[in-house]
């Protein structure tokens, strides 16, 4: 599947390019400058020679992509999604994007995220889109080296179909594994759950990913 990851040059998105074209996706990965694109694209390539990375400005990877994935800091969505809007109808979005604060006392998630959430955000600027919540509390730099993180991925999304796809891809992560966690209602606390995440990587060190217990008849997460 050819896969386009807005700011696949960060770094999140290259932890998320690296897996998924391990899996043998196509990444398209997007920028907002093709230099900047480019030079993801050949650090990715050189990490992974095996990997197919088409650097591409974000738009243009719209255009291209099966699926996108939105990588940017929560601040750039209103300026990002509008112009590709027509280009992402029908299409799978997952928005990996956190609104958090960082002050005094660490990370904070922010109360007063335009429309509820950043998902939904990027919902009311591409409202033909299939906007799905996931890999919002996963480490990018864990992901980067293709570490077995042992994590569950919560994915909301209006469209069970959407939820489902995003399901699937998750698969290639090593050791992760992906959770229908129902409805885009609730991706507020799933963004808002990094800044736990964060608060406890500050205290405890090391870096943290959430695993859900107790439930009878979810697949077993792989070692
Ligand atoms: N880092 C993590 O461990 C992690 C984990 C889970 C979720 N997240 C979430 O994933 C998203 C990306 O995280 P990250 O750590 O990869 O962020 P990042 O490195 O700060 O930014 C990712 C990319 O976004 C682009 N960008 C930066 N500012 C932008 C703006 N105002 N408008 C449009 N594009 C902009 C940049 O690409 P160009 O300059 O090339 O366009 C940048 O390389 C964030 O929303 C974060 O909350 C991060």
């Amino acid at each position: 599947m050819k896969i386009a990851i807005f700011g696949g040059t960060g770094d999140l998105g290259r932890g998320l390019a690296i897996n998924f074209a391990a899996a043998g996706h196509e990444i398209l990965v997007g920028s907002r400058s093709q230099e900047r694109a480019d030079s993801a694209a050949a650090g990715l390539k050189e990490a992974l020679p095996s990997g197919n990375f088409i650097p591409l400005e974000n738009v243009e990877a719209a255009n291209g992509a099966e699926m996108a994935i939105v990588s940017i800091p929560h601040e750039g969505i209103e300026a990002t999604i509008p112009p590709m809007a027509d280009a992402l109808a029908g299409k799978v979005v997952v928005s990996v994007a956190n609104a958090l604060r960082f002050g005094k006392s660490g990370a904070i998630a922010e109360q007063d995220v335009p429309h509820g959430s950043c998902a939904h955000h990027i919902q009311e600027l591409a409202p033909e889109a299939k906007v799905v919540v996931a890999y919002n509390n996963l480490p990018a730099a864990a992901l980067q080296n293709q570490e077995s993180l042992g994590a569950d991925v919560l994915v909301c999304g209006k469209s069970k179909e959407a939820r489902q796809a995003v399901i699937e891809l998750t698969n290639s992560i090593p050791g992760t594994r992906a959770l229908d966690a129902g409805p885009l209602a609730n991706a507020l606390i799933i963004e808002g759950m990094t800044a736990v995440i964060i608060q406890l990587n500050k205290r405890y060190g090391g870096e943290a990913s959430l695993e859900i217990s107790g439930l009878e008849e979810a697949p077993a997460r792989p070692a």
